[in-house]
């Protein structure tokens, strides 16, 4: 069983980015994860192509990209050239998830499809074998902080069972909400990556938090 922690650099000290990289890269973290918005698939806007190339620069952990943008694979080459190591990229927000599952492929980069809260696990059935993980949004898109919605325990252990009966080696990936109440519970359910960045930022001891959400 895995159990990976990705803290999430969208609740960071924006003004001291590499302090919270550093940080990261003493802690018991597994992965960054990088939330990529794009104010039109999303309310809200991030950071973009820039800053992931200055965050790989101190980065000493694979970057974990999450592009909540549309038409996702306009830019697939430059996240990849800037240094992500995982590239997921909605369901909602792509024509051709097969298609593009297979150019993140090509370039040589692990895929993932993130599902919105109001997506169907059951959608994911024909192309689960072709990816290397699916990120469950356990919050709406958009913003850091948020509570997490519990019928998330349900969409992890049908994507469980998905995976069992395909015999693939996906990851599953739960973004949004995650705190040190709900971390045992999702790894118990299945989950296989926690997103955390409202938890860990938030603590005065965020080392510590990150070491907790892993237990
Ligand atoms: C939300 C992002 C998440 C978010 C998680 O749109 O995809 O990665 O930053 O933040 P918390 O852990 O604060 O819910
Ligand atoms: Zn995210």
């Amino acid at each position: 069983m895995n159990q990976l922690i990705a803290p999430s650099l969208l609740s960071a000290d924006f003004s001291n980015l590499k302090k919270d990289i550093e940080m990261i890269n003493n802690s018991n973290a597994d992965w960054f994860h990088l939330d990529i918005m794009d104010g039109v698939f999303v309310p809200n806007i991030s950071f973009g192509i820039p800053v992931v190339r200055a965050i790989k620069k101190y980065a000493k952990k694979p970057l974990d990209v999450h592009l909540m943008i549309s038409k996702p694979e306009r830019y697939f080459s430059d996240f990849k050239n800037a240094g992500a190591d995982i590239i997921s990229f909605h369901y909602e927000a792509s024509n051709h998830l097969h298609r593009s599952i297979q150019v993140l492929k090509d370039m040589g980069v692990k895929a993932g499809v993130a599902i919105n809260p109001h997506t169907n696990i059951s959608l994911l059935e024909d192309i689960i074998c072709h990816v290397d993980m699916i990120l469950i949004m356990s919050v709406n898109p958009g913003f850091g902080g948020q509570k997490f919605i519990e019928n998330t325990y349900d969409k992890i252990k049908k994507l469980k069972n998905i995976i069992l009966s395909k015999n693939t080696n996906t990851l599953i990936e739960i973004d949004g909400g995650v705190n040190l109440d709900n971390a045992s519970k999702l790894f118990n359910a299945g989950a296989d990556v926690l997103v955390a960045g409202n938890t860990v930022f938030s603590s005065d001891d965020p080392i510590s938090v990150i070491q907790e959400l892993k237990k």
